[in-house]
């Protein structure tokens, strides 16, 4: 190693699987392939250049499609990240994953990573093997946000398609479009391109080091229920029955709920069950006591969360022993 290489920052890359490790019979092939299958050590030798970015710690948590994303996984991965980065010889940590669950896996660990070094998670939208695959491009723009000192103290990121984001906002909004991600209500946090790194704002809702949340092995049961006409009360009694501890009702609009939901809800309230009021647009905030009153039905509304995320704040808050709906509003309109 010359005097250059040992200058330049150590980032560790934690591969999951996903599409950017995915391979196809055939390059033409950009949907008919199987997700996760190529190893972190040929997802890097695809990336020229890489080594006058930073030094790579490289290191294969999972080999899954992330539609199989499960919560004992998400406890690996953060426990992970926060050990490596409490190392001094770790600048940061960039995490390879599939698109389909990515913000849930990066919202959960801006709430639950504990340093301020970057974690910059990317992905890709069509397999390794693919004529103009996207993952190495986005592996080498991760890379570099990751080691960039602009990054630091922003939170969990998302680098894709020469787009930052923030991992509070980001949303899939596109089944195969390469330019697959949005920040809906807020817009991208900055860009990289070409090797540079460029915030235009920073995010304000508090995460990592100030978040109060930590990893837990013990996840609560929490599900989503979604509203629609002529929505049944099946699916809540059914959970209720089960014993769940959280419901995130994909609302329609506003977050409104059908009568018949409601009132399954409401009985769910009444058996002690957490019920949080998101919405299915897809972009637009969740108002307290706006299409439904929360007050009467004792639930809480989601604010600009997406039912997934809201998902993830709820199982964390869960686990942490707030039940209350007062408590849990507040945590709502915090993080
Ligand atoms: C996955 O989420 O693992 C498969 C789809 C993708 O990465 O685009």
């Amino acid at each position: 190693m010359n005097t250059h290489t040992l200058s330049l920052p150590q980032i560790a890359v934690l591969a999951t699987g996903g599409t950017i490790a995915g391979r196809a019979g055939d390059a033409s092939k950009t949907a008919g392939y199987k997700a996760g299958v190529v190893g972190v050590d040929d997802l890097l030798d695809a990336v020229p250049g890489l080594d006058a970015v930073a030094r790579i710690h490289a290191e294969q948590i999972a080999s899954i499609d992330s539609k199989d994303m499960s919560t004992a996984l998400w406890t690996t991965l953060a426990s992970r990240i926060n050990a490596l980065l409490a190392q001094d010889d770790i600048d940061g940590v960039v995490v390879t994953h599939g698109t389909d669950t990515l913000e849930e896996t990066a919202y959960m660990l801006h709430l639950t990573v504990k340093s301020a070094k970057p974690v910059v998670l990317t992905a890709a939208m069509r397999p390794s093997t693919a004529l103009s695959a996207d993952g190495p491009l986005n592996l080498l723009n991760a890379v570099t946000v990751a080691a960039s000192n602009d990054a630091a103290g922003q939170g969990v990121l998302v680098a894709f398609n020469n787009q930052i984001h923030s991992a509070r906002d980001v949303t899939k909004i596109s089944t195969y479009a390469v330019d697959a991600f949005r920040s809906p209500e807020t817009g991208v946090l900055g860009f990289v391109q070409d090797g540079r790194v460029e915030f235009q704002r920073s995010v304000t809702k508090p995460h990592t080091t100030a978040s109060q949340f930590v990893v837990t092995e013990a996840w609560p049961m929490v599900e989503i229920v979604a509203s629609y006409a002529d929505a049944s009360r099946v699916t809540v009694d059914a959970l209720v029955a089960a014993g769940v501890k959280g419901i995130v009702v994909s609302g329609t609009g506003n977050g409104s709920i059908h009568a018949t939901l409601t009132q399954a809800l409401m009985d769910a309230v009444k058996a002690g069950v957490a019920v949080v009021r998101a919405s299915r647009v897809g972009s637009g905030h969740v108002m307290r006591n706006g299409a439904a009153s929360d007050d009467a039905l004792g639930t809480v509304s989601a604010g600009t969360l997406n039912p997934y995320k809201a998902r993830v704040l709820l199982m964390l808050a869960l686990a942490a022993g707030s039940e209350d709906a007062v408590v849990l509003q507040r945590l709502f309109d915090t993080y």
